[in-house]
């Protein structure tokens, strides 16, 4: 179980140690089997996405032997299913059209050996639980003790990884880079305080300061195919503003993004780090801005503070008012200026990322299979302090994947 800020490279970090272990075992695509048995698994929560990691494998895997291959909803089955048929060692996937193909008997799970789980608090919580239990539950998957299990976010709330323990080894390693669930420092965070009348002006002015004039959408009402154009048009420039549902919020890895407007706030703390993740990616620099309406946006407010705060942000005053005026975030007691995000919930107290080998503490950065220095003042170890709430499942929940 692995956590590190946005944009900090988790995609790789899971990608090449499996594609190099596959090349070293020396594993090769069996062409044209009407069953394929993939090595290596993974899932993630939305069709661009998985493409996304899907495009990665590729690259990464180019000119080897070993083939990816990606299925997701919204376009055809058959195609996919030819394209499996090819071949395939590592199957990349979205919950639904993954299980559909192995429920039709196209893809043996046997020989699993990695099953990667990307955005995994996501991948458990609410909406997927239940695909991912059918997954590790299908006929031939191999179980969690002779399978390696892999799980990476930027966040992962303590219930997520109660029930995450379910999915991976007994022993399995919790990695923590950084503040668990916290923001990413590279990204300068701009709170202003709307009104839902005025929130439309404000964004036409701010978009006249940043100089953009060309939009593009990707929503969930839109046609698949509608979806990746606006997203390619937006990577390559043609238009240089995306106007995006959640579906947009995790993992997207998109060069060059300047801005992230949060027109509306999400109702939870993590979907926000997420959402202004698409910015300040791989050592870059990047802006957020969010419209806060006192009258939808209270419930945030603590956890808001705590999040500017921990990236050293500066925090607005009316919102550390409304955050401890005793209106914000009743049901929620974080302390003032203490961290909420959430931390290994077994207290785990080795911290190591293998790498090919090497075993590199990702605190003090030494190669050793157990820090020398034990713990490290701000990492994981501090349990006192608890992540907020669940938020309830997102409306369009069915849709996201
Ligand atoms: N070692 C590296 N050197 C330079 N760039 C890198 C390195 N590793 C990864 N990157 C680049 O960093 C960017 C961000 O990587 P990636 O999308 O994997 O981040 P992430 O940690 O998964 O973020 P998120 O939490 O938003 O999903 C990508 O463009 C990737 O190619
Ligand atoms: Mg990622």
């Amino acid at each position: 179980m692995a956590c590190a800020q946005t944009g900090s490279g988790k995609t790789a970090a899971f990608l090449l140690p499996i594609l190099q272990q596959l090349m070293a075992d020396g594993v090769a695509a069996s062409r044209f089997s009407e069953i394929q048995e993939p090595e290596a698994v993974i899932v993630a929560p939305t069709r661009e996405l998985i493409n996304q990691i899907f495009l990665e494998a590729r690259k990464f895997a180019f000119g080897t032997c070993v083939r990816p291959v990606v299925v997701y909803g919204g376009v055809s089955t058959q195609h996919q299913i030819r394209e499996i048929s090819r071949g395939c060692n590592v199957l990349c996937g979205t919950p639904g059209r993954l299980l559909d193909v192995i429920e039709r008997g196209k893809v043996g799970l046997s020989k699993v050996r990695y099953l990667v789980l990307d955005e995994a608090d996501r991948m458990l919580d609410m909406g997927f639980e239940p695909d991912m239990r059918r997954l590790v539950a299908s006929p031939g998957m191999p179980s969690k003790e002779s399978r390696q299990t892999l799980m990476f976010s930027a966040t992962y709330p303590e219930d997520i990884q109660r029930m995450a323990a379910d999915f991976l080894k007994t022993d399995y390693l919790f990695l923590a880079v950084g503040v668990v669930g916290g923001a990413c420092s590279d990204v300068e965070q701009t709170l202003m305080q709307v009104t839902k009348f005025s929130k439309r002006e404000q964004l036409l002015d701010l978009l006249r300061t940043t100089g953009t004039s060309l939009a593009s959408s990707s929503n969930l009402d839109r046609e698949q195919r509608e979806r990746e154009l606006a997203l390619a048009d937006f990577r390559s420039g043609k238009c240089p503003i995306l106007v995006a549902t959640s579906v947009a919020a995790r993992g997207l890895d998109i060069p060059d993004v300047q801005h992230v407007v949060n027109f509306d706030l999400p109702n939870n703390i993590d979907e926000y780090v997420h959402r202004i993740g698409r910015t300040g990616r791989c050592g870059n620099t990047g802006r957020a801005v969010s419209f806060y309406d006192p009258d939808t946006d209270n419930q945030l407010a603590r956890a808001l503070v705590t999040i500017l705060s921990q990236a050293q942000q500066e925090v607005p005053s009316w919102l550390e008012e409304g955050a401890f005026s005793g209106h914000g975030s009743s049901s929620f007691s974080t302390p003032r200026h203490k961290t909420f995000a959430s931390t290994d919930s077994r207290k785990v107290t080795a911290c190591l990322v293998c790498i090919s080998d090497v075993f590199l503490c990702a605190f003090c950065g030494s190669q050793t299979v157990l820090c020398p220095q034990g713990q490290h003042p701000g990492s994981f170890q501090d349990n006192a302090v608890k992540n907020q709430p669940p938020a309830p499942a997102a409306a369009d929940e069915e849709d996201w994947e």
